[in-house]
């Protein structure tokens, strides 16, 4: 199914797909920025909820810089005061974030409209999104061409398949940059989550969350989520990383033994039940609490967005691998393809602890 979802200021038209599975899953996309719109899905009593933050209209997606759902590049996450070289050629880029450059700069794969086709065969459903970015682009060299492919399958998973060539050497970095808050779109916040993440360390940040280099074990720390952690519980920790951050805001360097699909982090919410698996063919996850969010956007309900209330499992490469030569490379040179897959499975569980409601006790027995 699809329709027009708004119209840019320039009169371009901005369509939306839905994609539905016979569960009753539905994942809504749209053009611009290659975004998913809305995500429903069922809670362990089968009613469906729309778990990604999102705006209801295409010109508070146009007007607003939080990449709610959107597909991010030319290179997600940070380069350092927004510079880098390739075979000793200096390139600066747009820099958006203080003197650094975040998700490609000030208008980024999110703020463009994107091509698309859609397909729909028996147990598949999908929706191939297209783009050329020109040479120079926000600073980067090279045109690159990038397709990002979503399908929903009858297992309830989110496929998501980046490919993507270059006419010249340059970097990149993608990722898909959704909310979740599993509970519903318009709940509070996300700290009753459970989550698992599978890194043994992560990468250590300074002022500006630019990495330091460090790669860090997350044993005996705030960071160490090898084991399901509620979210609530290990946040407000005193650790320097998260005060820096103002919470969760940090690339963890997933275990892995081979390449391939590997499980990178598992989420619950234990009232609705509803649980979410990502697995990917990156290096790394930035697991990112919504800190920033101040209640400031009025989300697709009409609720305006407080801290916390939606998270991000953006899998990627390190932030700022450019400038750090002991980092994987993000480097793509022509003749290359760049592909890399990751997997948003939805599910539910039924035997989740179901917190005591309400939680504090309204009156005394006497
Ligand atoms: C970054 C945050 C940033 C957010 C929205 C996340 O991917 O890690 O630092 O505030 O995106 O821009």
């Amino acid at each position: 199914m699809q329709d027009i979802f708004g119209h840019l200021p320039d009169g371009t038209p901005v369509t939306r797909f839905t994609l539905r599975n016979p569960l009753g899953t539905e994942v809504d996309l749209m053009t611009y920025g290659a975004a998913i719109v809305a995500c429903r899905t069922r809670d362990r009593d089968g009613c469906l909820g729309d778990i990604a933050l999102g705006f209801s209209d295409l010109d508070s997606y146009v007007n607003h810089s939080a990449y709610f759902g959107a597909v991010v590049g030319r290179y997600a996450n940070r380069i350092a005061n927004a510079r880098f070289s390739i075979d000793g050629q200096t390139y600066t880029l747009a820099a958006n974030d203080g003197p650094h450059h975040l998700h490609g700069g000030r208008r980024g794969f999110d703020k463009h409209v994107w091509n698309a086709t859609a397909f729909e065969h028996e147990e598949r459903r999908r929706v191939t999104f297209f783009r050329v970015s020109p040479d120079m682009e926000e600073g980067y060299p090279g045109h690159l061409a990038v397709q990002v492919q979503y399908t929903l399958t009858d297992g309830d998973e989110l496929v998501v398949d980046y490919a993507a060539n270059t006419d010249a050497p340059t970097a990149v970095n993608l990722t898909q940059h959704t909310y979740f808050n599993l509970a519903q779109e318009s709940a509070v916040d996300v700290l009753d989550h459970r989550v698992q993440i599978n890194a043994s360390a992560f990468t250590l940040v300074t002022e500006g969350l630019i990495p330091t280099g460090d790669i860090v074990p997350v044993e005996g720390t705030a960071f160490d989520l090898r084991a399901e952690t509620a979210i609530r519980e290990a946040i407000d920790q005193p650790h320097e990383q998260l005060r820096l951050a103002r919470g969760y805001d940090h690339n963890f360097v997933l275990d892995r033994t081979g390449e391939g699909l590997v499980l990178a982090a598992r989420l619950l919410e234990p009232t609705t039940g509803r649980t979410l698996e990502v697995s990917t063919t990156e290096p790394g996850l930035q697991f990112y609490t919504g800190n920033f969010l101040d209640s400031t956007l009025r989300g697709r309900s009409g609720r305006p967005y407080p801290r916390r209330s939606g998270l991000c499992l953006e899998t990627q490469h390190f932030p700022d691998s450019p400038n750090r030569s002991a980092f994987p490379s993000t480097i793509l040179r022509p003749g290359k393809t760049l592909i890399t897959q990751t997997v948003f499975r939805f599910g539910v569980r039924r035997d989740a602890h179901v917190p005591p409601f309400p939680r504090i006790a309204l009156f005394r027995a006497s």
